[in-house]
């Protein structure tokens, strides 16, 4: 215990304050009112570094792979009015991101740049202590799959936690292993189970409307799409033959 009381404690520190300088509180209330605020400021970015270093632990890498980091909104090139609304309506989810449970897909050929705006999404919410997860469907199933194993390093319901806490998960190639019963299934329950708790889903998929829709079941389609989510085309050519043309 201090020897000092509050109000002294107070009052030395405050003759510590340089001249000139507006103290943040007057009184003992407000000085505890203020370390009430920044312990609670701390234990949130201790939780949000816990769960950093978990993604670190289960995917051994952290949420937005390397060659998707420096994505931005700013680099995002909009020749024409197509990557101009894809551009505009990604850089709006991630402003009003936390309002609204919706999700957002993005659907469309190779090298459109679906990755590129939802790594700009994601930078955008790392940015504001968001966590964020781009994981791709096979990596997916690979990551269940090592669940299932003897001596595995986590269970099949704590990976299915780690995907469903975090704050946006972004599903990438939704759709290229067609075929595999399992996918439909594990994509439905995590999208479910995310949905339920009004926490929002990102997708990535060459797919289109009812290819998707076949896949993951109209009740998942209309919950992605309600309360602030969005469906973007991108039927453009890919960037790169773009970019010599
Ligand atoms: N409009 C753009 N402005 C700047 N860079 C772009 C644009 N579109 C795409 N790119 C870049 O082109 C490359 C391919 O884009 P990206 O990976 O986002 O494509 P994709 O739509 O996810 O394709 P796929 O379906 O093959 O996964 C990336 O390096 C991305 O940064
Ligand atoms: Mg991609």
């Amino acid at each position: 215990m201090s020897r000092f009381s509050v109000q002294e404690r107070l009052q030395l520190l405050q003759r510590a304050v340089p001249a000139g300088t507006q103290p943040k509180f007057t009184t003992p209330e407000e000085w505890r009112a203020w370390q009430d605020e920044q312990g609670r400021l701390s234990s949130q970015r201790v939780a949000e570094q816990n769960r950093q270093a978990r993604f670190q632990a289960v995917l051994g890498r952290s949420g937005i792979q390397e060659l998707h980091r420096g994505c931005t909104f700013e680099n995002y090139v909009a020749k024409h009015e197509g990557q101009q609304n894809a551009l505009d309506k990604a850089s709006r989810y991630a402003s009003d991101f936390g309002n609204g449970f919706g999700g957002f897909i993005f659907s469309g050929g190779c090298g459109t740049g679906k990755n590129h705006l939802a790594a700009a999404i994601g930078n955008a919410l790392l940015a504001r202590n968001k966590s964020v997860l781009v994981v791709t469907v096979p990596d997916l199933m690979m990551r269940f799959r090592e669940t299932y194993q003897d001596g595995a390093r986590q269970t099949e319901a704590s990976l299915m936690n780690d995907l469903c806490n975090v704050d946006l998960l972004v599903l990438d190639d939704i759709g290229v292993q067609r075929g595999n019963t399992n996918e439909g299934v594990i994509l439905f329950q995590i999208v479910d189970r995310r949905l339920a708790n009004k926490k929002p889903v990102g997708m990535l998929t060459n797919l289109d409307a009812n290819a998707l829709n076949e896949l993951l079941g109209a009740r998942i389609m209309d919950r992605m799409t309600m309360d602030g989510g969005m469906w973007v085309n991108f039927n453009w050519s890919s960037y790169r033959t773009q970019v010599k043309s």
